[in-house]
């Protein structure tokens, strides 16, 4: 072959794969945005995105004007909805993915403002809301029609819709407004309402939604406003397109200070920053927050702040050359069941979980899918050799949000739900009204009894450090340990040798066992792993009983009397105390093994205790107590807990890495007493006299 005809092959099949590739992302985009179905996780289409636009900046030849890199939106609409042009068009925006991509951004804005390399720009910050684009036009202040963003010239009439979602918005008060205004948002919904949502959506037999932005799309997109009025959407307004007879802000700051003066709802979580490093800084302060945030963010938006900047930077076809979308690693990947397997947790319930080839998704690996339980598996009709989109937002246990049915493999074979354990053989049945599948077994059950002791050893139980899961599970199966109560016979020559245990870990283990003793009784009560008691459980019945004995002699009415204790709660607790081997084996641990807790909260407070009347003050961080534990006990002790010292202050309780209130109580010669010495007075019960207070000259 010679040089030509390999070089006229070569472009032949860049044309082929640039044509490949346009119409799958044509595809895509009309599964995402006419049928709110997409097929594919957003990383994915960002990746097919990247390689079209790399061969048509390597081969311009071929880099067609209808390109999808060259458009907004699907160019294929759906009849449902009336189409409406904008008055000014809706761009999209460029997607960055690294803190280079941020980088070179910044300096392709800087050289086109004829800025030098050294200058910095103030840029406003934003989350990326994953919802769906809205524009609406207000005239006179009045909302007139408002249409999702569609190809960016022309969208879907969605006016009546977008009246239930703005409710009283739709008027804007007060001055300067514009005689037309175009508003940009995007409408979503918050994690918590789609939880809601999904839930009524199951009820009523409807599929529930596999992500806020799919709930935030259909429910938008509903002919009936009376259903999107059911819907919990929210909306956030960010940007402006038309606006006639005013003049708007200055800044893009200040534009999200007029929208909310007008009493449109904007995000209070943009900040104005300088330079690129005050908008890294930014990403990373909002990825660390991702989770703990209602809503998803797919990103953060960084914006030129001068809207005259902005103005000269002007756009491409397909986005702003102002503003960069600095993507979030990707909550949702595709990826291929291995198997189907089931679980066994520590209170015997059995749960299927899908076993995945491992993927990265929002930063970490999965290799493991929850299923819930059988109705799940039946919903999302997955089998084994399926390819799935999974999931991991927030601190939530990874799940697979959709099976991709046209990929299924002949091979593909379907789950049978056992009738039996697959750890101990006993028989399986359905409790709490057929929700959950429960191994019989108890703590025959191997699964169960490791479940129970891995929770038993755990740091928010017994906090036994260097006992974890899989040394738990090998001295299970070498029958070493059988109950917690074992865990406390344990002896050296027991540990010795194993995997990664040499003379050093084993005293050390054997250390921490010996310290856990010396715990607190909600900590015990949480380790004791009674179904439904969680940790905060556990500390309000710490905080109402003064003992075990109380606890165990309560009624139902007492129990159910306390705060966030419900009857399934307190009749859980019933039934684990009126259990004879639960007894015993609370009465060995205590009383052979030594388990013990300063009876604390126990004291009344009309009794007269140390702390009575005293004013005390909390800093550092404690190895047995929250802070804010610590202070419901003083609290309890008859004590005035209070913020700062000050000559007025009795005593300050310093905990480890305390700070200038540590400083503060030594000048003012104020006593302090450590963790250590609290715990001797709260055990030491009514002799306070002898108080191991040290003064803090000495
Ligand atoms: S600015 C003028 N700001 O992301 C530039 N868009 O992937 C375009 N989006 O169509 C809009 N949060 O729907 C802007 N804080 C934000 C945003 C945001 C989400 C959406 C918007 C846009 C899409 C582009």
């Amino acid at each position: 072959m010679n040089a030509r005809a390999s070089a006229h092959d070569k472009d032949t099949q860049v044309l082929a794969r640039i044509r490949a590739l346009s119409i799958t992302i044509e595809q895509h985009n009309y599964r995402y945005y006419v049928l709110d179905d997409p097929q594919l996780p957003d990383a994915q289409y960002d990746q097919l995105m990247h390689d079209l636009r790399s061969l048509e900046q390597r081969y311009p030849q071929y880099a067609f004007e209808h390109s999808p890199t060259q458009t907004v939106g699907p160019t294929t609409r759906s009849s449902a909805f009336a189409p409406l042009a904008h008055l000014e068009p809706m761009f999209s925006i460029n997607d960055g993915f690294d803190d280079d991509d941020a980088e070179d951004f910044d300096r392709r804005v800087k050289a086109r403002l004829n800025l030098e390399e050294e200058q910095t720009l103030d840029y406003l910050c934003e989350p990326k809301l994953d919802g769906l684009a809205v524009n609406v036009l207000f005239e006179s202040g009045h909302m007139r029609h408002a249409a999702t963003r569609g190809d960016g010239k022309t969208g879907e009439d969605i006016t009546h819709n977008m009246r239930t979602v703005l409710g009283e918005q739709f008027t804007l008060k007060g001055k300067n407004i514009p005689d037309r205004l175009e508003v940009r948002g995007e409408v979503f919904i918050r994690r918590s309402d789609l939880a809601k949502l999904n839930k009524q959506q199951i009820k009523n037999g409807a599929k529930p939604f596999a992500n806020p932005r799919n709930a935030a799309a259909g429910s938008l997109r509903q002919i009936d406003p009376k259903i999107t009025a059911s819907r919990p959407l929210s909306v956030y307004f960010y940007g402006a397109g038309a606006v006639e007879n005013s003049e708007l802000p200055e800044q893009q700051s200040q534009l999200l200070t007029q929208f909310a003066q007008w009493g449109l709802p904007v995000t209070n979580l943009s900040k104005q920053v300088s330079g690129i490093k005050g908008c890294l800084a930014y990403h990373a302060a909002m990825l660390g927050k991702r989770d703990g945030i209602d809503f998803d963010m797919d990103g953060v938006v960084y914006k030129v702040n001068s809207r005259e900047q902005q103005l000269a930077l002007g756009h491409t076809a397909r986005a702003p050359r102002w503003c960069l979308a600095h993507k979030f690693p990707a909550q949702e990947e595709l990826t291929v069941v291995e198997a189907i397997e089931v679980q066994v947790g520590r209170t015997g319930a059995i749960t299927p979980v899908a076993r995945l080839k491992p993927v990265h998704v929002g930063g970490v690996i999965v290799s493991n899918a929850t299923l819930h339980n059988q109705d799940e598996i039946e919903r999302l009709n997955v089998r084994a050799d399926d390819t799935v989109i999974v999931r991991r937002a927030g601190d939530v246990i990874p799940e697979v949000v959709k099976v991709l049915h046209d990929r299924r493999p002949s091979s593909a074979k379907a789950f049978d739900f056992p009738v039996r354990c697959p750890v101990c053989n006993s028989p399986i049945k359905l409790t709490e009204g057929g929700a959950i599948a429960r191994c019989t077994g108890g703590l025959v059950c191997a699964a169960q009894r490791k479940g129970m002791l891995r929770h038993f050893v755990s740091r928010k139980a017994m906090d036994i450090d260097g006992l974890g899961e899989k040394l738990v599970d090998q001295l299970v199966d070498d029958e070493w340990i059988t109950t917690p109560v074992d865990i406390y016979t344990l002896q050296y020559e027991q540990l010795i040798g194993r995997e990664r245990m040499g003379e050093k870990s084993a005293s050390n283990l054997l250390a921490a066992i010996e310290k856990s003793k010396s715990t607190t009784f909600a900590r015990f009560l949480y380790a004791l792993g009674i179904p439904l008691v969680g940790e905060t459980t556990a500390q309000t019945l710490a905080q109402a009983y003064s003992s075990l004995e109380a606890l165990q002699q309560a009624d139902l009415e007492s129990l159910e009397e306390l705060e966030d204790i419900g009857p399934l709660v307190a009749q859980s607790l019933l039934d684990y105390f009126a259990e004879e081997g639960n007894q015993e084996m609370v009465q060995a641990l205590i009383n052979e093994q030594g388990i013990h807790w300063p009876e604390a909260a126990a004291l009344p407070t009309s009794e007269e205790t140390f702390f009575t009347g005293k004013t005390v003050v909390i800093t550092g961080t404690f190895s047995e107590y929250g802070r804010s534990q610590l202070k419901t006990l003083l609290q309890s002790q008859g004590a005035k807990v209070t913020g700062s010292v000050s000559k007025k202050t009795d005593l300050v309780l310093v905990g480890e890495n305390a700070g200038s209130k540590a400083d503060k109580a030594e000048k003012l010669e104020v006593s302090t007493i450590s963790e250590a010495q609290l715990a001797q007075i709260l055990e030491q019960g009514d002799s306070y006299d002898a108080l191991p207070v040290t003064d803090s000259e000495s």
